[in-house]
């Protein structure tokens, strides 16, 4: 960029600073306004992420912020009391990550061997083998079972017949499925596993469940050094951009899982981003709310045109499209709209994630023209 150019911009975000709006964007939305000021750019149902934008006070605490961005971040103490308050535990049993996917690429990274085995669904979420790339890791993928949960038998048979160290990816509910394991079953497994086998919980979508038959890992953290869970502010918070997620962990597990952190990593507008969002006691209900709103929508339109699509534990679901998923990707994309990528082996089906119930009627209006045009 020219430097007259940064000169410019810089000028004009000072400009816009205290001012309703930057760029088309609120930056102060009514707080009862349900959904923030969007452009009418591209529909992205790609990334799972949450439509509501971030909070209001949570925005704030940004804005806020700004003014110590030329610090160290001072909030991360705070954060983790918060953390380990709302999660009954200890402040050291909590590790900051910047995004959840730190703290996956720590564990990967603290629990390599020479021959330890990785252990994981297929489909599931790619971040954990794609870490393990640069590791002597052996993958072993378990194609889900009949109940789209994870096959735990098969998954236990194969850390039976492991040599040493092996660690179990349980990512629950599971992308892009959206279904869920229960978890009296992975309850068990931990239960009776030895030392070496270690259980890699990710609850990403963890909040958005709601199935009786699902609750957290953590409880197992107190008492064994095997078990971390990993939690998201990038879902139900709606914070993906800020980049802050944690990890839960046995105090030696989290010690261990620190020793290959990024120092400072969380950075300061996250933090007090998430102390808002934390605070914000009605974060959370708000989310959920506006994802079945916008998950009745879609089911509606599958269920019209008769595409069958997997129950969904997340703010995403998973539906057949009847066709080829890469034409189908160009297709949508020629309509200005971003679907999920594809997973493998389960080529015939779409992962959409959930957007605002306009962002649903649009999506759903080109979906039933697809059907009209014999594409799915
Ligand atoms: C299952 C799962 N785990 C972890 C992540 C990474 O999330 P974060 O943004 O917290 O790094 C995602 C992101 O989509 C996810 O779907």
């Amino acid at each position: 960029m020219e430097r007259r150019d940064f000169l410019r911009s810089g000028l004009a975000l000072g400009a816009g600073i205290g001012a309703a709006s930057v760029g088309g964007v609120a930056l102060l939305p009514d707080p009862a306004q349900a959904f923030p000021a969007r452009s009418d750019g591209p529909l992205e149902l790609n990334s799972n992420e949450n439509p509501l934008g971030l909070a209001p006070d949570a925005r704030r605490a940004v804005i806020d912020g700004i003014a110590r961005a030329n610090r160290y971040p001072g909030e991360r103490a705070e954060l983790t009391q918060e953390l380990a308050a709302i999660n009954g535990v200890k402040e050291e049993n909590i590790v900051l990550g910047c995004g959840s996917t730190e703290v996956l690429q720590m564990a990967v990274q603290a629990l390599s061997t020479p021959d330890a085995r990785l252990i994981l669904a297929e489909p599931t979420y790619e971040d954990v083998p794609w870490y393990c790339q640069p590791f002597p890791y052996k993958l072993e993928k378990v194609p889900l079972d009949g109940r789209f949960a994870h096959d735990l038998e098969r998954m236990k048979e194969l850390a039976a017949a492991a040599p040493s160290r092996v660690i179990v990816y349980v990512c629950n509910p599971n992308n892009p499925t959206g279904t869920v394991t229960p978890s009296a079953e992975v309850d068990a497994w931990i239960e009776t596993a030895s030392e070496n086998t270690h259980f890699l919980v990710d609850e990403a979508y963890y909040e958005y469940c709601e199935d009786p038959g699902y609750w957290t890992s953590a409880k197992w953290i107190a008492e064994r050094r095997n078990v971390i869970v990993t939690r998201s502010f990038s879902k139900i918070y709606a914070m993906a951009g800020m980049r802050l997620g944690y990890g839960i962990a046995h105090p030696e597990t989290a010690d261990l899982l620190r020793s290959y952190i990024g120092r400072n990593n969380a950075n300061h507008l996250a933090l007090v981003a998430a102390l808002a969002s934390l605070r914000d006691s009605g974060l959370i209900e708000r989310s959920r709310r506006a994802n079945a709103d916008g998950k009745r929508i879609l089911h509606e339109c599958l269920d019209e045109l008769g595409l069958e699509y997997l129950p969904s534990n997340t703010n995403f679901v998973l539906h057949r499209i009847s066709g080829d998923l890469r034409t189908y990707r160009e297709r949508m994309r020629e309509h200005d709209i971003f679907v999920g990528r594809p997973f493998p082996p389960m080529l015939e089906y779409n992962r959409l994630s959930i957007g605002a119930p306009d962002e649903m009627e649009r999506f759903t209006e080109v979906l039933r023209e697809f059907r009209t045009n014999g594409w799915v």
